[in-house]
């Protein structure tokens, strides 16, 4: 994990306003940023759409910027996705424990296949109020899955194509889409684990930036409102270290080829 204690990211006065749960619509958590679209999701609609959407692309286009200088290997090779605005306090909220992201878990998401590609995650604090970020860590993902995997039932045959066909995946999820589920689920189901294994507590506090490989990465957000979020997906053949991705340590553990 990257961790930038003195690069905030810094607001116009006029999105001030936006610091606030209000900006979410209805339920939910994330207003998100979709770049290839240039659409604004999960906000309350209204006139301050497109000033939100410009500070959410804002926040992306320097977290590439960022990215490059800092690991200018991945330069050529970042694909920017989704930006996220977490404005709700995370203390608190009710959810069911696959959605709840106070569980320890490595991310892996249900309706976009990676086929083994990266997630690097940038994130910073913008809170109003000094409210810190508050994350759980831990490091040991051989070991995560080599606990999780005999708990992971395998799909049914045709599973992965029907799901592709009703459009409820973008594209087929490979046998790696279907272990890393399995590790987010059977991870986040088992308290006693979620308690007992090695782990720190992090702060990062209004102001600061973080990093990290969050399919890799253990981690779960325990506390802090109001942070932004840019997700970039990276080939394993750009990495300095391709036998440390999931892929490969998940590979080397069934024995077999998983996309
Ligand atoms: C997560 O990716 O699990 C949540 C991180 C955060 O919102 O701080
Ligand atoms: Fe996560």
């Amino acid at each position: 994990m990257l961790y930038l204690p003195h690069l905030p990211f810094q607001l116009l006065p006029s999105e001030d306003r936006f610091l606030t749960a209000d900006v979410a619509g209805g339920n939910r958590k994330n207003v998100s940023f979709d770049p290839t679209r240039g659409a604004l999701g999960g906000n309350k609609p209204g006139p301050d759409t497109a000033e939100l959407a410009a500070m959410l692309n804002r926040f992306g286009t320097q977290a590439r910027q960022l990215l490059c200088g800092l690991i200018p290997r991945y330069a050529p090779h970042l694909e920017r996705a989704r930006t996220s605005f977490r404005p709700v306090e995370v203390k608190g909220r009710e959810q069911t424990p696959r959605h709840d992201d106070r569980l320890l878990h490595v991310d892996a998401f249900p309706t976009r296949p990676m086929h083994g590609k990266r997630i690097l995650r940038v994130f910073s604090n913008v809170s109003p109020d000094n409210s810190p970020r508050e994350w759980r860590v831990a490091g040991d993902f051989a070991g995560y899955a080599r606990r999780f995997l005999p708990r992971i039932r395998n799909p049914l045959p045709g599973t992965a194509a029907l799901q592709a066909a009703f459009g409820l995946t973008k594209g087929k999820r490979s046998a790696y889409d279907s272990l890393m589920l399995g590790l987010h689920d059977q991870g986040k189901f088992d308290t006693d684990w979620q308690h007992t294994t090695d782990q720190v507590t992090v702060h990062f506090p209004s102001g600061t930036t973080w990093m990290c490989f969050t399919d890799s990465v253990l981690h779960a957000a325990m506390a802090g409102r109001c942070a932004l979020e840019q997700t970039f997906h990276i080939p394993i053949a750009a990495m300095a270290h391709p036998e440390l991705s999931p892929l490969h340590q998940l590979e080397n553990l069934t024995n077999r080829a998983l996309v």
